[in-house]
């Protein structure tokens, strides 16, 4: 038989699988969401997302100090303030639930990297992402407080803004009030791409921040459309974003592929509360191995040409890196 090109023999072995593996992670690209809350030395589970869980300020250093030891470089903060109201005020307070936790995180464990996500959407009574005007959001009214919200957090410590309210100009918004207050030199990581999407239940059970009347579809995307997310991405680049992600991640890998073929910045996906819950769902019924499946989805993120990666299970897939078992 005539076969001179036979793949097999590029995985033969462990080692040669490695030396010819297209795919190269590296710890320093995770990202970990984390959730704070008022109150003291309480650590909540969240029940959607077991093995997630809220943790109030004081005994949160103790697990930023892990994720630091972990190698996990960043996380990305996420508010539960104890009072909503009609505008979100408490997105942008001084003595808010992010302001307060970066000031004592920045302290404590300043080793790492400090995002936070910039939306109304945790702080309003109704649960949508910006100021109603009627049974809508109000678009350019709440860049305003968007931009108030971000500037307030840099102000607070944040190392990097992220925008997940998908208001149209938000990112242009940010840019020119972090500038003017001096701030140019921070950068905003956009949710340029993102999608109206039931992954994100348990997020929405863990923040309190489902929509009381409606849904986000007049604001987040159609899971229908993908040139639409081009334009999303171009036009967060135009406004001056330093890196576009891609939300959820699972669903959408061809956004991620397609988004980064088209932009020059960094490009960020983002593995959301449903697609954790789903597998952990899973993994407890013992219907899957839930490592393994792990290490695949994240391959797969890295694969269709993401750089950095936000997920759950940023300290379970730092420590597969260490040992080998994905990377
Ligand atoms: C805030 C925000 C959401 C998520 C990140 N930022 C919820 C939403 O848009 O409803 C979802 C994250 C997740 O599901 O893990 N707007």
């Amino acid at each position: 038989m005539d076969m001179r090109i036979r793949p097999r023999r590029l995985r033969g072995n462990e080692k040669i699988r490695r030396m010819v593996r297209e795919t190269r992670m590296d710890k320093s690209s995770l990202i970990y969401p984390l959730f704070v809350m008022e109150g003291e030395n309480k650590r909540e589970e969240i029940p959607s997302m077991p093995g997630q869980y809220r943790y109030t300020l004081d005994i949160l250093p103790e697990k930023l100090s892990q994720l630091a030891d972990a190698g996990v470089g960043s996380v990305m903060l996420f508010g539960i303030p104890d009072h909503k109201d009609e505008v979100g005020s408490g997105a942008y307070a001084e003595e808010g639930i992010v302001q307060k936790a970066l000031r004592r995180a920045k302290i404590q464990v300043p080793d790492l990297y400090y995002i936070t996500d910039v939306c109304m959407c945790e702080y309003t009574s109704h649960g949508h992402c910006g100021v109603l005007c009627g049974q809508d959001v109000d678009n350019d009214k709440t860049l305003e407080l968007l931009a108030k919200t971000a500037l307030s957090h840099v102000q607070a410590g944040a190392d990097m803004v992220a925008p997940s309210d998908m208001m149209d100009g938000r990112v242009l918004a940010i840019r020119e009030t972090l500038d003017q207050a001096g701030y140019a030199g921070t950068p905003i990581m956009s949710y340029a791409v993102k999608y109206a999407s039931a992954f994100y239940g348990p997020f929405r059970e863990a923040a309190d921040s489902a929509p009381a009347f409606g849904d986000r579809k007049t604001y987040q995307m159609d899971f229908h459309n993908s040139r639409e997310g081009v334009k999303e991405a171009l036009l967060d680049v135009e406004e001056g974003a330093d890196i576009v992600m891609v939300k959820p991640a699972m669903s959408f890998l061809d956004m991620v592929t397609r988004v980064r073929d088209m932009v020059d910045v960094p490009v960020a996906a983002y593995s959301v509360s449903g697609e954790y819950a789903m597998v952990k769902a899973a993994a407890r019924k013992g219907w899957i191995d839930e490592d393994r499946i792990v290490c695949e989805m994240a391959a797969s993120v890295y694969r269709a040409g993401a750089q950095i990666y936000l997920t759950y299970y940023a300290e379970e897939l730092a420590r597969f890196m260490d040992e080998g078992r994905i990377g």
